[in-house]
């Protein structure tokens, strides 16, 4: 059973593993978009990378114009990386029609194995103590494994804008 964590440094070498799988596709809910993979290996980088993304969850901190406060989780088996998953605490005009509460990506390797599902289950509480009582997910309307995930959890299918499905979860 997959485990959400918060960032944590002890796990560098997996989460290079996994990340590098991708091959450079974008991997949803990581963060790491301004953060060349190249340069995470070296341990110095990847600390401030790490305390990057535990502080974007302060509302306090400095970040891009555009984006709101996140708190960023590391899906795990064990020590193993197997992927990433974000919660955006509130919605602006992007967010409430393309992006979602909630992004995720799971490393090729470890892929239909129900992780996603999974994590996504164990991030509705998390989200709800962060007062996000509905929750908006959305998918493209081509990504089967993100429908299905989100289908999985009881989204609510609201309608589709720009080519993404939107869903509403309400955790009991
Ligand atoms: C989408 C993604 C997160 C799914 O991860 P996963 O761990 O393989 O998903 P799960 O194993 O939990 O599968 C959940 C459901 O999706 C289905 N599913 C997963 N991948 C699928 C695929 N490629 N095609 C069709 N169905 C798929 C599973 O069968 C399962 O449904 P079921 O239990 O009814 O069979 C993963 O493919 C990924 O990281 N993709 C790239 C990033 C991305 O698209 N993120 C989502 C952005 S909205």
């Amino acid at each position: 059973m997959p485990r959400l964590i918060a960032p944590d440094v002890s796990y560098h070498s997996s989460w290079l593993e996994g990340s590098a799988e991708f091959d450079g596709a974008h991997r949803d809910g990581a963060g790491a978009e301004d953060w060349p993979l190249e340069e995470l290996v070296d341990d110095h980088s990847f600390r401030r990378f790490v305390d990057s993304l535990v502080n974007d969850a302060r509302p306090e901190s400095p970040r891009k114009p555009g984006y709101v406060p996140c708190t960023y989780l590391w899906i795990m088996d064990g020590d193993t990386f197997l992927g990433s998953l974000a919660i955006r605490h509130e919605l602006n005009d992007f967010l409430l029609n393309e992006g979602g509460h909630i992004g995720y990506s799971v490393r090729p390797s470890a892929r239909r194995r129900g992780h996603a599902a999974a994590a996504l289950a164990s991030a509705l509480p998390i989200a709800l103590e962060l007062g996000i009582s509905r929750i908006l997910l959305t998918c493209d309307e081509d990504n089967a494994g993100s429908r299905a995930t989100i289908e999985k959890n009881s989204g609510v299918y609201e309608d589709s804008r720009n080519g993404k499905r939107r869903y509403w979860i309400e955790p009991a």
